[in-house]
């Protein structure tokens, strides 16, 4: 069976970009792949961190994960810093790793654009992300497009390992749904939706209630004119809109176009608030009932468990080609 490794880091809280981009996918490969998912921890303390607000949003991924569908039986579900070979695989993997292919880096570039000082950890995350992947030698990344470049960085370190050391890693490959795979910010549609941004009514979170979705998308920034077209060059902030609708529904761009013609942004955004209200309730309802459960530890430790057998004779074997001394 082919394995599966994908993560979100508990850096905010999780949008519906997040859920389309990312986690819906899990859903659906969950039954026909070994997969792992990660709450990536490592990650998210690349920019500072509230200590209080890291636990909280961590508790709130794996809740979310499970609430969205994901089983724990089937999938390993787990912290990356509770499987400590991704720390070491991800020093391994920074020295193999070229300056000027971090500098290339786009989500770099974006995250310390403006800013006075930029840690070390944001400049060699892709190293982690590398490592992250090769740990279980997956054959399949599901992400959004915004990680592309990161892959194929990861795909160029496992063959540039492989090279140098002999045959070990896997090269993955991404694995990114054509619609609806990068949702963009409801405030700026330059940018894609993010669970960090500042404003809140930048994203909608999947535990926002109905009241808050329902302004949002209401305070959506749309063009100056009403036709509900597909047209992403154009349009870009309605086209957004119909892919959260879409993805939401089930229907497909052609279905909503035809549903809205000579209806306006009013109409289609009020009833883009009922799609995505209900698609979420049954979800955050989950949710609640696994928050107060108290499995969340449980479903942490047996992830990890799953995790360590195939990270830690991964770590060994890696050590071992590039001429360390096993303990
Ligand atoms: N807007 C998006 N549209 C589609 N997919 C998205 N993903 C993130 N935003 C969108 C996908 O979600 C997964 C988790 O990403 P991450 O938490 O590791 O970091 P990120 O990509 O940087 O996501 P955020 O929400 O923008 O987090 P912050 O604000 O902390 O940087 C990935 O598979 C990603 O593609």
């Amino acid at each position: 069976m082919k394995t599966v490794l994908s993560g979100i880091q508990p850096s905010g809280k999780l949008t519906i970009g997040n859920y389309i981009g990312a986690i819906k996918n899990y859903v659906a490969l969950q039954e026909d792949y070994n997969c792992f998912f990660m709450g990536v921890d490592l990650h998210a303390v690349t920019v500072p961190q509230d200590p209080a607000a890291l636990r909280e949003q961590t508790e709130m991924i794996v809740a979310l994960y499970v609430a969205a569908g994901i089983d724990p039986n089937k999938a390993a579900i787990f912290m990356q810093s509770h499987v400590k070979e991704h720390a070491e695989l991800g020093w391994l993997m920074t020295t193999l790793t070229y300056m000027g292919e971090l500098e290339r880096m786009t989500q770099f570039k974006d995250k310390a654009a403006g800013k006075d000082s930029v840690g070390a950890g944001l400049f060699v995350y892709p190293s982690l992300m590398a490592a992250d992947i090769l740990l279980y030698n997956a054959d399949l990344v599901p992400v959004g497009e915004d990680q592309k470049q990161h892959l194929e960085l990861t795909r160029d370190l496992a063959q540039r390992f492989n090279q140098r050391y002999g045959q070990t890693f896997m090269v993955p490959d991404p694995y990114i749904p054509q619609v609806g795979a990068r949702i963009m910010s409801l405030d700026d549609a330059s940018k894609k939706m993010s669970k960090s941004n500042p404003n809140p009514g930048s994203y909608i979170a999947l535990l926002d209630t109905p009241d808050e979705i329902r302004k949002k998308l209401s305070r959506a920034v749309t063009d100056s004119g009403r036709e509900v077209r597909f047209d992403p060059a154009e349009k870009p902030e309605v086209s957004n809109l119909m892919s959260i609708y879409t993805q939401c529904s089930g229907l497909t761009l052609k279905d909503v176009e035809a549903r809205y013609e000579s209806q306006g942004y009013g109409a289609f955004k009020k009833d883009l608030a009922d799609v995505v209200v209900a698609a979420l309730a049954p979800m955050q309802e989950r949710y609640k009932a696994i928050r107060e459960s108290g499995e969340i530890p449980a479903i942490l430790r047996s992830g990890a468990e799953k995790a360590s057998a195939k990270a830690a004779p991964m770590v060994n074997a890696v050590k071992e080609k590039m001429g360390f001394l096993l303990p």
